[in-house]
């Protein structure tokens, strides 16, 4: 495991997106200001729990997909609390000797850091604490783990909306083709986000809540949201609300409930 050495505090005064997002999940992870946050958005967007639990399946027909296509590393930055199964046990479900590379800014990740790197295959899984944000940084750990001029998956599920464009600092768009472009040819970008398209009211009033939580949140229509497969494969089939991506018998049972307001897409780096 890689990051600072002084395990950073854990700040129970106001709401973290990756505890907010556990009380959804049923985790057990997160704090009462975590749960006043999360039951508030679900009262505004009855859809969180369900779109949380779909995401959560997103990703993992997506590794399995990746996985089953041949690839054999994975960076996953904005991890979140351990959830099983987590991304290294669908990856290597697939193939024993996958290597798994997490990375995540919230230090109760961290603290759960050993919970997700136990139990690997004969592949290896590493951690590191570290913002997105910080290429740089989190591109040369994952390097320290992961063969850069091989094939990666990286996935970013559920994590581009706590990150704003160009004009509020962030330049997501621009950070991402950062870490492609480190990227070998036949690497996969998987990514989730939530849209305000489809659920406009609630989504707006949602993001809302986040904010005055302390949160920043930034909802992306489809077309924000296909910017970030620019110059990628896409695989079919191609940018959709989540449940409909490559659906198994739970996603169809969950479209009769709804659509949940989260994109999803898959893409391969020619
Ligand atoms: C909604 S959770 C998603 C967890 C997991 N990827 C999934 O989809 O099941 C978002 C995660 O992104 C992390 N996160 C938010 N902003 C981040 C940043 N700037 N750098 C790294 N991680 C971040 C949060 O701490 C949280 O664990």
């Amino acid at each position: 495991m890689s990051g600072s050495d002084a395990l950073p505090q854990i700040d129970t005064s106001r709401p973290h997106p990756a505890r907010v997002y556990d009380w959804w999940l049923g985790g057990k992870d997160n704090y009462p200001v975590d749960e006043e946050l999360a039951r508030r958005i679900l009262a505004l967007d009855s859809t969180a729990v369900r779109g949380a639990r779909a995401n959560r399946r997103f990703m993992h027909r997506a590794v399995r997909t990746v996985a089953e296509a041949g690839t054999r590393q994975f960076l996953d930055i904005g991890t979140g609390i351990p959830t099983e199964p987590n991304l290294h046990q669908v990856a290597q479900g697939v193939a024993p000797d996958a290597r798994v590379v997490y990375a995540d800014n919230d230090p109760i990740v961290l603290r759960h850091a050993e919970a997700l790197l136990r139990g690997s295959g004969e592949g290896t899984t590493d951690y590191v604490h570290a913002d997105v944000r910080d290429a740089e940084t989190l591109l040369r750990r994952a390097a320290e783990s992961l063969d850069l001029t091989r094939p990666v998956a990286l996935s970013l599920v559920a994590l581009t909306h706590y990150l704003g464009d160009e004009a509020d600092g962030d330049d997501v768009h621009g950070l991402l083709r950062t870490y492609l472009a480190a990227l070998a040819p036949g690497s996969h970008l998987i990514l989730s986000q939530v849209t305000a398209d489809l659920n406009p009211e609630a989504v707006a009033q949602a993001a809302d809540a986040f904010k005055a939580g302390g949160t920043p949140f930034f909802p992306r229509s489809i077309t924000e949201f296909q910017r970030f497969f620019e110059g990628l494969e896409l695989l079919g089939p191609g940018v959709i609300p989540v449940t409909g991506w490559r659906p198994e018998a739970e996603d169809v049972a969950a479209q009769a409930e709804g659509v949940v307001p989260v994109y999803a897409g898959v893409a391969r780096k020619p």
